[in-house]
């Protein structure tokens, strides 16, 4: 089976996302994850770019040590002193130069003509090589341009030592057959290929990145350049997650395989979504949260009979835990599972009850939450969960306006004793959470509050994800949702401390 290398490039492309920046912790902590993750060369930046590009990319290289790490740098002297300058200590360093070949970039951006843009291909990759031995060279805008150019320019750089070979689809306009034909011409033209790495780079302008990378790896590439969530410039680059699950998933079909450990893709994808503050579409391929939820009742009563009926994949593979979604289409056996997993034994009768009240809320309400279906639950079968529920909300109040210090009163149950509170904040849903941080203890801590619509509009559904700490600092997640964003908000919050307090000791008041 050929081994594919994979090149990550999420610190560099993806982090040239819209809207994505990482802090340089953050690029540390993944970087750190990436190696964790077994992916083959990290492009961990492009360090003439900005002294923090260059700091970023000269601290992974002195701290990574398994993956090669490549420094990204235009056809252009000073682009490749300052990425040697940041990559020279790194245990396996690569310097990776690029220069365009199609007529439209050589002649409406660089205004120059294509023996300027050989040259300028020969010169950088002669000066990086003569600081590194692993030379990676990209013809940019390799799909719009005359291939036979390509293969001249290609060709020429081999001859002064470019050990990768890299083809980009830059604006993302190949067609699968089309980028796996170029490939194939790139083999069978250019001399000397047979001694470096065919490497490719996909964009996903037209949906096509992974489908574009896979039929490269068909004709011939070993090295696919991809991000994690498939974030990157405008539409994105190849996703890493959905290019590795294919080759696993595909074994056969491709005979190719990666060395990526595939239970730290989901963690991977959802450190690179938090850091980088671009959430992953929920029905994305692979480490989407729909993308293992079944929610059909015939689904799920096939799963519950064998798995692979229904999943070409488990999600334990790739580090994720798998969740039934119950809703209007479960089915006895899908709600019997969920349920005893929750804790609860349920005769027949209770059953059908329990399934029939979960359909009626799903006509409702679009989501049914645990919470939901534990209340339905605890109500048929008259049984208390196990888990704590120490503080409860009896009534809220709140007083907010443009004259008035946002107030909350909460009148309260707390280990069954009856509680009052009061706070303020800089608004409601603040002045909330300082009247339940004045009757909890200390130790517990709001850590995050995220507040998103579900549908829209001014009576849109409120959800509200909070993290909340204990003293031994864990931290706990709890949700809600309701039509009144401090009702979601104080319910989320509350969720959160009795999770947080459930191994605490008792709540002093
Ligand atoms: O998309 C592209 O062409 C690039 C190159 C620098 C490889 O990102
Ligand atoms: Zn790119």
């Amino acid at each position: 089976m050929r081994k594919i290398k994979i090149f990550d490039t999420t610190l560099r492309d993806g982090e040239q996302s819209p809207g994505a920046t990482m802090r340089h912790r953050e690029k540390m902590l993944l970087a750190k994850q990436l190696e964790k993750l077994g992916v083959d060369v990290i492009e961990a930046g492009f360090p003439i770019a900005s002294d923090d590009d260059f700091r970023a990319v000269k601290e992974i290289s002195e701290t990574i040590k398994g993956p090669v790490i490549a420094g990204l740098a235009r056809a252009i002297d000073k682009d490749i002193d300052r990425a040697w300058e940041a990559v020279q200590n790194a245990k396996k360093p690569r310097i990776h130069t690029f220069m365009s070949t199609s007529d439209i970039h050589i002649k409406e951006q660089f205004k120059k003509t294509r023996k300027d843009a050989l040259e300028m291909s020969v010169t950088a990759v002669k000066l990086a090589k003569s600081y590194c031995n692993d030379v990676e060279f990209s013809p940019m805008d390799a799909t719009r341009s005359d291939p036979e150019f390509v293969f001249q320019v290609l060709e020429a750089v081999i001859k002064e030592g470019a050990t990768t070979l890299n083809i980009p689809d830059t604006v993302g306009y190949a067609q699968p057959s089309e980028f796996g034909q170029l490939i194939a011409s790139v083999r069978e033209n250019v001399q000397g290929i047979e001694n470096v790495a065919i490497s490719v780079h996909c964009h996903n302008d037209l949906g096509l990145a992974v489908a574009n990378s896979l039929e490269a790896i068909k004709n011939g590439a070993t090295q696919i350049e991809c991000t994690v969530n498939g974030i990157g410039e405008r539409a994105g680059n190849a996703s890493l997650e959905e290019i590795v699950m294919s080759l696993e998933t595909r074994k056969s079909f491709f005979d190719a395989g990666t060395d990526i450990n595939l239970k730290e893709i989901f963690p991977t994808s959802q450190m690179a979504s938090n850091f980088t503050g671009i959430s992953v579409q929920r029905n994305k391929a692979i480490v989407g949260e729909n993308a293992f939820a079944h929610e059909a009742g015939i689904h799920q009563h096939g799963l519950l009979a064998n798995r692979q009926t229904y999943e070409i994949m488990c999600p334990e593979l790739i580090g994720k835990k798998i969740a039934f979604v119950l809703g209007k289409h479960s089915g006895r056996h899908a709600t019997k599972q969920v349920l005893e997993e929750m804790g609860f034994e349920l005769d027949e009768k209770q059953l059908q009850q329990v399934t029939a009240k979960i359909k009626e809320l799903a006509d409702k309400q679009k989501t049914v939450l645990d919470e939901d279906i534990v209340a339905i639950a605890e109500d048929v079968t008259n049984q208390l969960r196990k888990e704590e529920k120490r503080i409860v909300l009896n009534e809220l109040r709140i007083e907010a306006g443009n004259k008035t210090t946002p107030t909350a009163y909460l009148s309260l149950l707390i280990d069954g004793k009856p509680v009052e509170a009061e706070g303020t904040g800089v608004g409601p849903v603040d002045a909330v959470s300082s009247a339940l941080q004045s009757v909890v203890p200390t130790k517990v801590s709001l850590k995050e509050y995220n507040l998103k619509a579900i549908t829209g509009g001014t009576d849109a559904l409120a959800d509200v994800v909070v993290k909340v700490a204990n003293g031994s600092g864990k931290v706990h997640t709890a949700e809600a949702i309701n039509e009144d964003v401090i009702m979601a908000s104080a319910n989320a919050l509350i969720k959160g401390i009795n999770k947080a307090l459930a191994k605490e000791g008792a709540v002093e008041k």
